[in-house]
């Protein structure tokens, strides 16, 4: 079993979009628990508008305490992924989650206003714990020219920090997604939708991948 927190201390920069996505594309192949520590309960607004049922189990919302307790469930998982509240009030939160978890998914956009509160999640709270992390870039707007390889340039050259090879695309079904209650696994594939399937299917096996190696020490 495999935990995995997706954490920014930034707001608002897809950390419930992406749990939620890749949790459910996880869920094809792998046994999927859903954990939400955040207050916000973002993601119990979206679980509740899913047609039932849902394609993963769900747990939300919870006390970071519920993770030192999963050894003992009766139900094995193989990915467990915990939603994480993005305020700088709910550090202590965040450390809890962080503690427990194998790997760190950081989602970021690609704005100058995202920068130094990412930095310092990854260097105060992920770094010191020796944690694995990666960097998921969300939000990339292809009307942009050059975003998203000045932003990946930066990434990698500038600061590097790990990232997915995989980012994800600005797109308006994203938004919608938690009000009409959409999940990757059941969303019409179409138009609207496939280019964000595509894109939600690779990173969850990207991400699935990573931990899987680093864990085994072979990243
Ligand atoms: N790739 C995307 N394209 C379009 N909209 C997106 C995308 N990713 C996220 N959004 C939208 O941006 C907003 C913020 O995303 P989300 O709630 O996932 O972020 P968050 O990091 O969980 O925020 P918070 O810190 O408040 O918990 C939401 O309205 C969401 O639907
Ligand atoms: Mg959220």
């Amino acid at each position: 079993m495999y935990t995995i927190a997706v954490t920014n201390q930034k707001g608002g920069v897809g950390k419930t979009t992406i749990a939620m996505q890749v949790a459910a594309a996880l869920s094809r192949r792998h046994r999927v628990l859903l954990i939400d520590t955040d207050p916000q309960r973002s993601t119990q607004w979206w679980a509740g508008n899913v047609a039932r049922p849902l394609p993963f189990d769900y747990a939300g919302p919870q006390q970071p305490s519920v993770l030192a307790r999963l050894p003992l469930l009766k139900v094995e998982y193989d990915f467990v992924f915990v939603d994480t509240p993005g305020s700088l009030e709910e550090t202590r939160t965040l450390e809890l989650v962080l503690d427990a978890a194998d790997y760190a998914l950081v989602p970021m956009t690609p704005e100058p206003l995202a920068v130094e509160p990412t930095m310092r999640t990854i260097h105060r709270l992920i770094e010191p714990r020796h944690l694995r992390y990666a960097i998921v870039l969300n939000k990339v707007d292809p009307r942009i020219p050059d975003q998203r390889d000045t932003w990946t340039h930066r990434l990698d050259a500038d600061w590097g920090y790990p990232r997915t090879a995989e980012t994800l695309r600005l797109y308006k079904a994203h938004a919608d997604a938690p009000i009409l209650g959409e999940l990757v696994t059941a969303m019409p594939d179409n138009r609207r939708t496939a280019g964000l399937i595509g894109e939600v299917t690779r990173l969850a096996l990207e991400v699935s991948t990573h931990v899987a190696a680093t864990s085994a020490g072979v990243w």
